[in-house]
C-alpha cells in the first residue's frame, strides 16, 4: 500500500492548524514538513515551533524534511516538538551515520535525502540504518515544479538495490507529484509519495489523494 504525504508547504500558512486536519479528515497516511534554513536551500520556512504547534491537532506522523545545514543540530529540538520521523540530506551532512544514529537514539525514525543530481552511491553504505531514503524529484526549496524523470531510473535502482539486500526501508519520492507523475514513481518502486501544490490546489483534495495512492 502506497503512503500519501501531503507537504504543508503548499498550504495557507494563515491556516497550519485547519490544513493539517484537512489532510487527516481527507485520507493522507503522514504530513510532510519541509524545513528549511536560507544557506542548504534559497528558502526559509518553519522550524521545532510550528512542529510543536501542529502536534496537538493531529494524530498523522510528522515527517521532518531537514533542509537544512548541520541537521544534527535539530534532531533533539524536533524530538521535543513531537516530530515521528526526521530525514536530512546526504549533500548537508560529512556524518551521515552519526546523524541516522542520534535520529534513533531520540526514539525517531531516520532516513537520509538525496537531491536530483546526487548518485545513490552516497547512501548505498547506510541503507540497513535507514527506515526511509527520500529520493528528490525537484532541486529543494520551493513547491510546485516540474517532476525531473531522470529520478524514475534512481528509484528504479534503488528499489531493486533494497530487494537485493532484503531491506524494508520506505522509498519516499518528493517533488512534482501529481496524477501523471505518480503512476510513473510507484511503477518505479516507489512506496511514500511527498505531493504539496497537488493536493492544496486540488478542488477535491480526497479525491486526489486517493488518485496518487493509486
Ligand atoms: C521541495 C519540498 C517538497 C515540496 C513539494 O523543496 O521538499 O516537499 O514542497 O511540493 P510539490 O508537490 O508542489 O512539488
Ligand atoms: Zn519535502
Amino acid at each position: 500500500m502506497i503512503k500519501i504525504a501531503p507537504s504543508i508547504l503548499s498550504a495557507d500558512f494563515a491556516r497550519m492548524g485547519e490544513a493539517v486536519a484537512m489532510l487527516e479528515a481527507n485520507g493522507a497516511d503522514w504530513v510532510h514538513f519541509d524545513v528549511m534554513d536560507g544557506h542548504f536551500v534559497p528558502n526559509l520556512t518553519f522550524g521545532p515551533t510550528m512542529c510543536k504547534a501542529l502536534r496537538p491537532v493531529t494524530k498523522l506522523p510528522l515527517d521532518v524534511h531537514l533542509m537544512v545545514e548541520r541537521p544534527g543540530d535539530w534532531v533533539n529540538p524536533f524530538r521535543d516538538a513531537g516530530a515521528n520521523m526526521v530525514t536530512f540530506h546526504v549533500e548537508a551532512e560529512r556524518h551521515i551515520h552519526r546523524v541516522l544514529q542520534a535520529i534513533h537514539a531520540a526514539g525517531m525514525q531516520a532516513g537520509v535525502v538525496l537531491n536530483p543530481a546526487t548518485p545513490l552511491a552516497l547512501c548505498e553504505e547506510v541503507l540497513e540504518d535507514c527506515d526511509m531514503v527520500l529520493l528528490m524529484s525537484v532541486n529543494p526549496g520551493f513547491g510546485g515544479q516540474k517532476f525531473i524523470p531522470q529520478v524514475l531510473q534512481k528509484i528504479e535502482a534503488l528499489s531493486a538495490l533494497k530487494g537485493s539486500r532484503g531491506l524494508g526501508f520506505e522509498i519516499e519520492v518528493d517533488g512534482g507529484v501529481n496524477e501523471s507523475t505518480a503512476p510513473l514513481c510507484r511503477t518505479a518502486g516507489a512506496t511514500v509519495l511527498v505531493a504539496g501544490s497537488a493536493v492544496f490546489t486540488a478542488p477535491d483534495p480526497e479525491g486526489m489523494i486517493r488518485q496518487l495512492r493509486g
